[in-house]
């Protein structure tokens, strides 16, 4: 055997700092407290703390089995077919995006993939473009984009005062954005916050992009997660005026529980067919040059699941369950640490939608919890109320109570 003793590469590397959401998820496992409790990703819990598979998905993949012939590869944006049940479940069948083919979806590995598209996207086409994004938001956003080479700046958005949105700092700061910029904004159920844009507040939004040629970068994560299907995309809705361009970028981790799948879509809106065509060739391009063309299962399940009336309407009520739970849990959740003798005001988390719960807790506060309880929460003060389950609300309430003590 010969060693060589040529320059290494390798050797002068710094190790990376840990993944803000996803490295805490690794501490976890790592702990061995069997009370930890873990409401960092953003993944649902049933009551008995497990992630399941739907019932409607299982049923799906043992349709699938019977009927699947090849492991051939997708075309490089998957299936048309999938692209049109994601329209449509966005937009509604008869929504003149969807007939007019003025919309082009591809089929991604999940929202993060199409969120990485639409930044490869802007970034080989749309060089002078900075990209805004909401202060706060996912912890992921920036460095995406930042691989991209896309620059990011931000806009105001969060009321730490109110834990509401602070709309008219966010609205001033909108109508700044110079024409030719794309604003990213959370479709509905808003990570980490929780706080969404009321309807006529969308609308406000709205008309400030498309009087000021601003173009709408929509991350749409979580439909079904806040008030329910059709009502999360009211501001999406509001979006989708005519000649209105926009990129949708679409995740069905949560909705349909495909987390491993990595199932997503990114969707281009232009102010018609011919420039959709020629938008989406620039795409390809871009998925050709990155992953090459997507994951299929995800996509064939969503599809299955999507045109078979029945399988359809046991997902809706699998998803009414997820949501009416994680409702259930802040009720209980601001209920019990008042009970537990907590002095400070929680009732917001009542109002917020989705997944997340931007506590108001901080950094302090999150690091004793972990150190001291083994709970763990994004360093934001982000709270996963979907990890929040009848046998972890109570040590979680005391918990908490020590340590605003
Ligand atoms: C989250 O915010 O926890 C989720 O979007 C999952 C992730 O990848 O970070």
């Amino acid at each position: 055997m010969t060693t060589t003793t040529a320059m290494s590469l390798f050797e002068a590397i710094g190790q990376a700092p840990a993944d803000p959401i996803l490295g805490l998820t690794e501490a976890f496992r790592a702990d061995a407290n069997p009370g930890k409790i873990n409401l960092t990703v953003g993944v649902y819990q049933d009551e008995s703390g497990t992630t399941p598979v739907l019932a409607c998905v299982k049923e799906a993949q043992r349709q699938l089995l019977q009927v699947e012939t090849s492991k051939s590869y997708k075309p490089i944006t998957g299936d048309p077919t999938y692209g049109r049940l994601v329209q449509e479940l966005m937009l509604g069948g008869d929504h003149e995006i969807v007939t007019s083919g003025r919309a082009c979806t591809a089929h991604t590995p999940g929202g993060t993939g199409a969120l990485r598209v639409a930044g490869d996207y802007i970034h080989h086409n749309h060089p002078d473009a900075t990209l805004w994004l909401s202060a706060p938001t996912w912890a992921n956003h920036e460095q995406v984009f930042a691989h991209a080479q896309v620059p990011t700046k931000t806009y105001p958005y969060f009321d730490l005062a109110t834990n509401g949105l602070d709309f008219g700092v966010m609205r001033d700061a909108i109508k700044a954005i110079p024409a030719g910029d794309v604003v990213l904004l959370h479709g509905c159920c808003h990570n980490p916050t929780g706080v969404d844009p009321l309807p006529d507040q969308w609308a406000q939004i709205a008309d400030i992009l498309i009087n000021n040629g601003v173009l709408p970068l929509v991350d749409f994560a979580y439909q079904g997660f806040g008030k329910g299907l059709t009502e999360d995309t009211a501001g999406l809705q509001q979006l989708a005026r005519p000649g209105q361009e926009m990129i949708i970028c679409s995740s069905f981790s949560k909705n349909f529980g495909l987390y491993n799948e990595r199932t997503g879509a990114a969707t281009f809106v232009a102010r018609d067919a011919d420039a959709a065509g020629r938008v989406f060739s620039q795409v390809k391009r871009c998925i050709r040059a990155n992953y090459s063309n997507p994951p299929a299962h995800g996509g064939a399940i969503i599809a299955v699941i999507l045109e078979d009336p029945q399988l359809r309407s046991q997902w809706q009520h699998e998803l009414t369950q997820m949501r009416e739970r994680i409702t259930g849990m802040r009720q209980l959740f601001v209920e019990m640490l008042k009970d537990h003798g907590v002095k400070r005001d929680f009732s917001f988390i009542k109002q917020q939608n989705g997944m997340f719960s931007f506590s108001g807790l901080s950094r302090e506060h999150v690091e004793t919890l972990r150190r001291d309880y083994s709970i763990y929460i994004v360093g934001s003060g982000r709270i996963n109320v979907a990890g929040i389950t009848p046998d972890n609300i109570d040590a979680l309430c005391q918990a908490i109570a020590s340590v605003l003590d």
